[in-house]
């Protein structure tokens, strides 16, 4: 297992669009071990690929108390959402800020699991939040680009400042 080094916003890196897996082969479990790894070590609930500069369609989450239950999700496709919710989000490649998104409520998504057998999950509340924003990260986007443009120039300003700062 390696720890991999997580993308920050605004680093146009993480505006690549996934390709899809075409093999479920040990590469691809250990890039999902890494990415458990390197999400449990930052405190995070999930975690694409897409944030540690790989562009394959894998996410990893745990929304889970105890941080024991893994979700894998390799090549994701959404079958059907529903309603609609405003949760407060973050993101390991936003750090720091966390701002209301309106994603839907419920989604049916259907993806491979770590041995690339295939799995349909209907997911609400949290999970369901989780599952799209990471789907996101696959496609390019950054939560925070829902967010008005003043709110999303704020954001930039303080999180290049913020990398000069740590440099
Ligand atoms: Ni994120």
């Amino acid at each position: 297992m390696a720890l991999l080094p997580i993308l920050h916003y605004p680093d146009p890196r993480l505006h690549t669009r996934a390709s899809p897996v075409t093999v479920v082969d040990e590469s691809i479990r250990q890039l999902v071990s890494d990415l458990e790894e390197t999400m449990r070590a930052a405190e995070g609930i999930g975690l694409a690929a897409t944030q540690v500069n790989v562009h394959k369609r894998v996410i990893v989450l745990d929304i889970s108390e105890d941080q024991q239950h893994l979700q894998v999700f390799i090549n994701p496709r959404l079958i059907s959402s529903d309603g609609q919710v405003e949760r407060e989000e973050g993101c390991l490649s936003v750090p720091g800020i966390y701002d209301r998104v309106t994603r839907a409520d419920r989604v049916v998504v259907e993806a491979l699991d770590r041995d690339g057998r295939p799995f349909t999950v209907q997911a609400e509340g949290l999970l369901a939040t989780c599952i799209q924003h990471e789907m996101d990260h696959l496609e390019g986007k950054v939560f925070v680009e829902y967010l008005s443009q003043l709110k999303l120039n704020r954001i930039r300003t303080k999180l290049r400042k913020r990398a000069r700062e740590t440099l």
